[in-house]
């Protein structure tokens, strides 16, 4: 029989999220472990899927590590997690304030390091792999957009923490890549450029997210990777 696969998601919900969430617990080999900040809000999904098991946590909260360590203490081994939370903060350079500045690096920049210092010993025995979502705008030569510094400056430490953490993990089966997407219809897309219509939907790209987070870590690791359309 198969062994079923243990996967967490960190931001089940919204649009590209709940894609991910959906189609996971479709796949009756996998135990979902689903990382959203509504408490309740995943409860009544959880009574049709039995493999469907929610942690209500906000990446904010200060003892974030610690209770993300707690709520997984009594799973051995996960083999995928796939980093899928952000925030985007709209703001001109000069007046971004604190308050933004560190919202937009905890939930984009420490809370992935975080979850990968809570998930590595999880894997060292037998193999995971950790797909970080991070933006094309986190990519360095790609087209930049006035706003986004504060989101795009946050999300490029995936980028980085991925090149480090796979090359100090490169004897081990664990694997770390990185996802930098381009336009994707939702909700986070409309806040930063209201008028323009992507042709990616979010159902798509939870599809070929998944795809890659299953398969790729056979042949890709340590890899900063354009997810887009655009030209260059
Ligand atoms: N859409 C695009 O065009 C695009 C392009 C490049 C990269 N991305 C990346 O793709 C990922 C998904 O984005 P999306 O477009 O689907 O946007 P979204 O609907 O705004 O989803 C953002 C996700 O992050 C979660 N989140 C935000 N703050 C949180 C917190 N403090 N604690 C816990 N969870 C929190 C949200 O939870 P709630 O539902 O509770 O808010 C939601 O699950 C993001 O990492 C984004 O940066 C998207």
């Amino acid at each position: 029989m198969k062994k079923n696969k243990n996967i967490l998601i960190v931001g089940a919900s919204g649009g590209i999220g709940t894609e991910l969430l959906y189609q996971s617990i479709e796949n009756k080999n996998t135990n979902v472990y689903a990382l959203v900040r509504k408490i309740g809000s995943l409860d009544k999904l959880q009574k049709k899927h039995q493999n469907l098991h929610p942690i209500y946590l906000d990446l904010e909260d200060k003892n974030y590590k610690k209770k993300l360590e707690n709520s997984l203490i009594n799973v051995k081994q996960i083999e995928l997690c796939i980093f899928n939370a952000g925030y985007l903060h709209l703001n001109t350079f000069l007046n971004l304030n604190s308050k933004e500045i560190e919202k937009s690096f905890q939930i984009n920049a420490f809370a992935p390091l975080y979850t990968a210092q809570v998930l590595l010993p999880k894997m060292l025995k037998k193999g995971g792999h950790i797909v970080q979502i991070s933006t094309m705008g986190a990519i360095q030569g790609s087209v930049k957009f006035s706003g986004l510094t504060a989101y795009s400056g946050s999300k490029s430490v995936m980028c980085n923490l991925t090149e480090l953490f796979a090359e100090e993990h490169k004897d081990t089966l664990v694997r770390m890549n990185c996802l930098c997407l381009g336009a994707v219809q939702t909700e986070m897309l409309k806040k930063a450029f209201p008028d323009f219509q992507a042709i990616v939907k979010p159902k798509e790209m939870a599809q070929f997210i998944l795809h890659f987070a299953f398969e790729s870590h056979k042949f890709i690791n340590g890899k900063i990777i354009p997810v887009s359309l655009s030209t260059p």
